[in-house]
């Protein structure tokens, strides 16, 4: 079988790096009932938006089934659960507390502390009540108070019992995806609405690291972002310029105006009517500082340039892939790691999420998936390549606790280290599960 295996000097192997796993409300939680409608909700209910036309109404039926991940969760032996909060759980749509909602996360985080796994906590992980949206959601600026509000309520009822607050989860999905494709909820499109939302996404993420700090000092408040490292197709000048522009427009965007107050050159070169509407004083709201970055990595990409000066995704051809196309490129992870250290000052780091999706089978009540060990043990190695390069990482979570809803790929897709049967939602162990779970126990005391 297949492990992880990490050179023997390795910071990875002490007991002071951590290891999670992570998971998201709408893609586990089930329960419609228990909240109001988010945006997925509604996605999800029309036409053409979900590979497989699933939802998140059942889910994991993790709200039902709570304390048995939390069994499952402490069987791994890790040291951190990364969760998000569903805002349409916890607040009404008059601004006020949804008790039982908030009640729900109340146990469950303490029920995580008892068993001494630190929480971390996602604020924002892309479903955001439908009521919200219906007032123009992440183009309206009013969004942003809202967040905040609902920031104080959570720091309210959860305070420092959460380890760790990250306010939103790879705003580059919500507003890309979300608002400039349309292949996320809300399903809105254009370059216009695309760069508002980004721009309306980060604001809401200075106000809410301001009342994180005051009213939680004590944990490790931060946001999560995902880079794909751009790599271009040839040596042409015109790709490593496209690649160059990819990079600022899918990467940078995010982290730039948090870390250094600016966002990089190509939001000028956009014309006029492109270019979000920025307030005096937005970006010192949005750079504030943050105690710790959270990375997302899934796999490089590979751009070409167009006619008209733009990018262009190159699909990856003959080199092996996971089951969502993405190329496996460990290597790529280290240099966007290192490249990001070397270019701005950045606080401690977390890798918020990493993992695959592979075509698992269960035979005889087991799930080989030795892809699957086999992308956690390069990935790893990177990370490792990363930290003997001079990052500071703190800790790695994989990317998924258990299979669950891939948002416009439905449940066509399994992440997890954990496989879930939908018919009867019975949760076993993949040996993907077995390894990160040795790799976990293996580790020793460095003084
Ligand atoms: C990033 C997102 O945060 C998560 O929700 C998603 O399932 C994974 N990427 C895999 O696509």
């Amino acid at each position: 079988m297949p492990n992880i295996t990490l050179p023997a000097n390795s910071l990875l192997l002490s007991k002071d790096f951590l290891y999670g796993v992570a998971t998201s409300s709408f893609q586990i939680e089930g329960d419609r009932s228990g909240r109001l409608d988010s945006i997925w909700d509604t996605f999800c209910s029309q036409s053409n938006t979900i590979e497989d036309n699933s939802n998140g109404d059942v889910a994991c039926q993790h709200v039902e089934k709570w304390q048995e991940d939390v069994a499952l969760i402490a069987g791994l032996g890790v040291d951190a659960y990364r969760l998000s909060i569903s805002w349409p759980r916890v607040v009404n749509s008059d601004g006020s507390v949804n008790d039982i909602g908030m009640q729900f996360y109340v146990n469950l985080v303490d029920e995580l502390v008892k068993r001494n796994i630190k929480v971390f906590v996602t604020l924002y992980h892309w479903d955001l009540p439908q009521y919200l949206e219906d007032n123009g959601g992440w183009l309206n600026r009013d969004t942003a108070t809202a967040f905040a509000h609902y920031t104080e309520l959570v720091a309210s009822a959860l305070g420092d019992k959460v380890y760790s607050y990250a306010t939103l989860n790879e705003p580059f999905c919500s507003a890309y995806l979300g608002y400039e494709l349309g292949i996320h909820a809300p399903g809105k499109t254009g370059i216009a609405n695309g760069r508002q939302a980004a721009h309306n996404l980060l604001l809401p993420h200075g106000l809410g690291m301001k009342v994180l700090r005051e009213k939680c000092p004590n944990s490790l408040n931060g946001i999560v972002l995902n880079f794909s490292t751009c790599h271009s197709a040839t040596d042409s000048q015109a790709d490593v310029l496209a690649a160059k522009l990819a990079d600022e427009y899918h990467n940078r965007w995010y982290l730039q105006p948090i870390i250094e107050g600016t966002y990089p050159d190509i939001c000028q070169q956009l014309p006029n009517e492109q270019q979000p509407d920025i307030h005096e004083g937005d970006m010192d709201i949005i750079s504030q500082p943050i105690d710790f970055l959270g990375i997302n990595f899934y796999t490089r990409t590979v751009y070409k340039a167009t006619e008209d000066g733009w990018f262009d995704v190159v699909e990856p051809k003959n080199v092996p892939l996971t089951s969502m196309g993405w190329e496996i490129t460990p290597d790529a992870f280290t240099e966007i790691l290192v490249d990001l250290h070397d270019r701005y000052s950045l606080p401690p780091i977390y890798i918020t999420e990493n993992g695959a999706a592979m075509n698992d089978e269960m035979v005889n009540g087991e799930v080989v998936d030795s892809d699957r060990v086999d992308y956690f043990n390069s990935h790893l190695n990177a990370v490792h390549n990363a930290v003997k390069a001079g990052v500071n990482i703190q800790g790695y979570f994989a990317w998924s606790l258990m299979d669950n809803f891939e948002w416009a790929l439905g449940y066509t897709k399994r992440f997890g280290i954990v496989y879930v049967d939908y018919e009867t939602q019975k949760r076993t162990l993949k040996h993907s599960g077995i390894a990160f779970q040795e790799l976990v126990k293996s580790r020793v005391n460095v003084t």
